[in-house]
């Protein structure tokens, strides 16, 4: 049945409840073309500010799945994804998508590009000469049988409506929002055929739901369309109030995942080394995430078991075999990764005890270009920030707080310090009031524990 676009937007608009028949023209709409981005963005912020049902959310997940083709592996056993809601310094999956490969399991992944202030695994892959985020189904299906890992963007073929609102939300201020978010991920990993899932919803500055309320709903959320799909479901709720690791950006990233998966110590650019320990939360995160999606597919009796099965494969250095490989059959050439060079120190205005708004980090890495402004944007691969502090360190007066990397084309220097400079939030201990200050000194250790899981629905 044909509507006008202008009716179900007002529709939504005015809180309804919307049809399968009108969502499905919407959606179907959109991706043949006959609905215009203007149309669809007032849509998806009438969606923003009016919610959707559970029925409504599930009827738009599927939807979006079958905008392209679903997977099905009969063939295989052991079928596993894990997706995050969206971070900053968020590296995980290009970790453990080789150690549960290199453990026998499969790994058909689908993941996305930056969203809003948050870093995607598709660029981040991207900024290795070569490597194609687009393979045909065969080579898909060839590649999972011969290695266990292969990796991709949603295409024209493969989840086509989260490919075009996905891009749309990202520039039109619509990400934060529960019904698309579940949508978007769900739609691209019920495509995926897979048997079981780990999800981890981000919480906290630098995620899209900021409190523990708002992570758990979103967790219950992925995990009810999840079991409505049949899938076995785990749902993990993690910190996101600062970067995952040291490194957001790029290059800068799968430099640091390199790191974690040859068991060295890293160099980002000339002036500074780090050692394994300062990236351990990355490190621990993706061995806890790898080793749950182990679990789930029955290989170990317990959840300790499949972590430390994850924690082997990774020392054996077979989780960095199957990296490797992933990238070479990609067509990606890791030995010509750029290279990025510390172009500027951004340093404390003020002596105390530091925090910082995580979110405004990712807005910074988009100044440089590390991330999108606009859907057009060509991304500067090499562009990034190194995070020096920790939430709840103490810092001198003009102590260098974050390093900004990039190449020759890499732009707007001052605004991406303006930006760092305005997410410091550094306080003398006396002016912390209650008891923020042993939260912030709890969530240090924790951090340096490389402990980072708050819960699990
Ligand atoms: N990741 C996705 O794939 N979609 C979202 O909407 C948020 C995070």
């Amino acid at each position: 049945m044909a509507y006008l676009p202008a009716e179900l937007i007002k529709k939504k608009r005015g809180g309804g409840e919307l049809s399968r028949d009108e969502l499905k023209f919407l959606i179907e709409g959109y991706v043949a073309g006959s609905i215009p981005d203007y149309q669809m963005s007032a849509w998806l912020m009438a969606v923003f500010f009016r919610g959707m049902t559970d029925d409504e959310t599930w009827t738009l997940t599927e939807l979006m799945m079958h905008s392209g083709h679903v997977f099905q592996f009969p063939q295989f056993r052991g079928v596993v994804d894990k997706h995050s809601t969206g971070g900053v310094g968020d590296k995980t999956s290009l970790i453990l998508a080789p150690i549960v490969a290199a453990a026998g399991l499969k790994v058909p992944m689908i993941a996305g590009r930056g969203l809003g202030h948050t870093g995607g695994t598709i660029d981040k892959l991207e900024s290795i000469p070569g490597f194609s985020v687009s393979l045909t189904r065969e080579k898909f299906t060839q590649q999972l049988a011969n290695l266990g890992v292969a990796l991709i963007g949603q295409t024209e073929e493969i989840c086509p409506a989260d490919k075009k609102i996905y891009g749309l939300r990202d520039v039109t201020a619509t990400v934060e929002s529960l019904p698309l978010i579940c949508a978007s991920i769900m739609s691209k990993k019920l495509a995926e055929g897979i048997e079981s899932l780990v999800l981890d919803v981000k919480c906290g500055s630098g995620a899209f739901m900021k409190t523990e309320t708002e992570a758990r709903a979103l967790a219950t959320g992925l995990k009810r369309i999840g079991q409505l799909a049949g899938k076995s479901v785990t749902a993990f709720i993690t910190d996101m109030n600062e970067p995952l690791g040291r490194l957001i950006g790029n290059s800068v990233e799968v430099e640091e995942c390199l790191a974690i998966l040859r068991r060295e110590d890293f160099r980002p650019g000339t002036l500074h080394s780090l050692s394994r320990m300062e990236f351990l939360d990355c490190e621990k995160l993706s061995v806890q995430l790898a080793g749950e999606m182990i679990h789930l597919c029955g290989v170990t009796r317990t959840r300790a078991e499949g972590i430390a099965r994850a924690q082997e494969v990774l020392e054996s250095g077979g989780a960095y075999s199957a990296f490797q490989e992933l990238i070479q059959q990609q067509g990606g050439a890791l030995a010509r990764l750029p290279t990025a060079q510390v172009l500027r120190e951004v340093t404390s205005p003020r002596a105390g005890v530091m925090d910082m708004n995580c979110e405004a980090i990712g807005y910074a890495g988009i100044a440089l270009k590390a991330g999108r402004a606009v859907a057009s944007d060509i991304l500067d691969p090499q562009a990034g920030v190194q995070i020096l502090l920790r939430r709840g360190e103490r810092v001198d007066r003009g102590q260098p707080v974050f390093r900004i990397f990039g190449g020759p084309q890499t732009q707007n220097l001052d605004e991406a310090e303006r930006r760092l400079l305005a997410a410091m939030q550094i306080r003398d201990p006396g002016e912390f009031v209650g008891d923020e200050l042993t939260r912030l000194q709890q969530s240090l250790q924790n951090r340096k524990n490389g402990d980072l899981i708050l819960g699990e629905v």
